[in-house]
């Protein structure tokens, strides 16, 4: 059916959801529905949810919570919770919401438009959350870029879905379900497409992009890579996430040899001890991780590296905790993201002993982040010199002190303002310019590091 009318989305959690979102904005789209950033005027509000941890679990369902009171007013407007939340929680959903329309499980995407349908003609609370193996390719795609920024010149582009590792503390092989792949063609031919509407960047994403096709016995990660790094118009391409137990040497040469393929690997290591790597199930112990650090670097010596963390996970000691600190300062991550462990009723970690108290968990996370902080100044400060290329992705929204500087000595440069972009190694770098274009790939040379960003010149201006 068509219809008529405004859809609000508010995407919570990963960048898979923000993938997601532009799925379901794209649906929306073909039923009528015209996306807007005034939540007012919306006659279907989407919550796109996340439940990796309590606090996100939260958010949406205090978010949704407010629509109670709204559709005392405006009784047609039609509330959504989507994603990993409405597939953990189904039915139980309503009890906390009940003034909810539509519970869409991350599988059950591709019959949103006949959930709506339903709700159109009077039926209410439509639960979704089916399995499906045909996650994206029976979504309309997305080459209709009318309703997304027209600026965005990286996009994101999932290529599997769900996980068959199982680490003790996730719940995303329950709420995503097991892994499968997207086929080659289609993800392929969706980069195309983004290509072709001036998309210059690509983030590849899966919960493990190193096993994908495996199952399928389709062509391999690396093989992938290199089919994308072909595609005219793409000059770079990223992706997420590597899990440490199936980094092969064969993708550290693709990082090296693949010209599109950025220097940048996610590699998220959890934490530093064997005692609490062995029960969250990685499959990997802290001197296996190294090892595959020194093999990386050895051959792609100017990667940057980014990982994740997890404190306070159960029975984690101080000297635990210890074991992490000093990863972080043997390995020197370019960054890092580190969270408190959050106990997630259907992962098995949350039946473990020995849970560790809430303070003690917030004093752990802001230990390790002092000390990163310290890493990511240094690892920006070893930038100051160098030459960089960076793709621009827009006006910078904040002024650094450098740009005040340039100024005052090129008064006469009247159209001269801020940029920002990204290097490969996925620093944000700001540069006064007065003709760069968003999409451009220019040269900058880094004079000053900040501690979350660095400033240059564009190289002749
Ligand atoms: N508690 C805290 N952090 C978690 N992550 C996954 N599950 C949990 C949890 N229960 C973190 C991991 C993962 C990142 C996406 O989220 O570090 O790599
Ligand atoms: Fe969760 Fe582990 Fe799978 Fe990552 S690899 S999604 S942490 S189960």
């Amino acid at each position: 059916m068509k219809y008529k009318g405004y859809a609000y989305i508010y995407t919570i959690g990963c960048q898979m959801n923000v993938y997601d979102s532009e799925k379901l904005a794209a649906i929306l789209n073909s039923y009528g529905f015209e996306k807007t950033d005034d939540m007012d005027k919306a006659d279907i509000v989407v919550c796109n949810t996340c439940s990796i941890r309590h606090k996100a679990e939260e958010k949406a369902f205090s978010f949704l919570g407010r629509f109670a009171k709204i559709k005392k007013r405006k009784p047609h407007l039609i509330t959504v919770m989507a994603g990993c939340v409405a597939q953990q929680e189904g039915e139980k959903a309503f009890s906390r919401i009940p003034h909810l329309d539509i519970v869409l499980g991350t599988q059950a995407f591709s019959r949103f438009g006949q959930a709506i349908d339903a709700v159109k003609s009077g039926k209410q609370r439509v639960v979704d959350t089916k399995d499906s193996r045909m996650i994206y390719e029976a979504l309309p795609d997305i080459s209709d870029t009318s309703f997304f920024d027209e600026n965005k010149i990286s996009r994101f582009v999932t290529i599997m879905q769900g996980c068959d590792n199982y680490c003790t503390y996730c719940v995303v092989p329950y709420v995503r379900g097991r892994e499968r792949s997207r086929s080659p063609e289609s993800i392929v031919e969706e980069i195309s497409l983004l290509a072709r509407s001036g998309v210059k960047e690509v983030t590849l994403l899966g919960q493990n992009v190193n096993s994908y096709g495996q199952k399928e016995g389709q062509i391999s990660f690396v093989q992938l890579l290199t089919k994308i790094n072909k595609i005219n118009g793409i000059h770079r391409i990223r992706f997420a996430t590597s899990h440490p137990k199936d980094l092969s040497i064969n993708l550290i040469f693709a990082i090296q040899e693949l010209d599109k393929v950025c220097n940048h690997l996610h590699l998220p290591v959890q934490s530093g001890s064997n005692k609490i790597l062995k029960k969250m199930n990685r499959g990997y112990t802290r001197e296996k991780y190294i090892f595959r650090i020194k093999a990386l670097k050895r051959e792609c010596p100017d990667v940057a590296l980014s990982t994740d963390i997890i404190v306070g996970f159960p029975s984690e000691t101080r000297e635990d905790f210890n074991d992490t600190m000093n990863l972080l300062r043997e390995i020197q991550f370019d960054s890092i993201y580190a969270f408190a462990y959050s106990d997630r009723s259907s992962a098995p970690a949350a039946k473990f002993s020995e849970q560790i108290d809430e303070k003690q968990k917030r004093e752990r996370l802001n230990n390790l982040l002092e000390l990163q902080e310290h890493y990511t100044q240094k690892k920006n400060k070893e930038l100051v010199g160098k030459t960089l290329e960076v793709l621009v992705e827009g006006k910078s929204q904040k002024k650094r002190d450098g740009f005040e500087q340039t100024l005052k000595n090129l008064e006469h440069r009247k159209n001269l303002v801020q940029m920002a972009g990204r290097s490969e190694s996925n620093k944000i770098v700001h540069f006064p310019s007065e003709h760069v274009n968003i999409g451009d790939i220019i040269k900058i040379r880094i004079e000053n590091a900040y501690p979350h960003s660095l400033w240059g010149h564009p190289v002749g201006a």
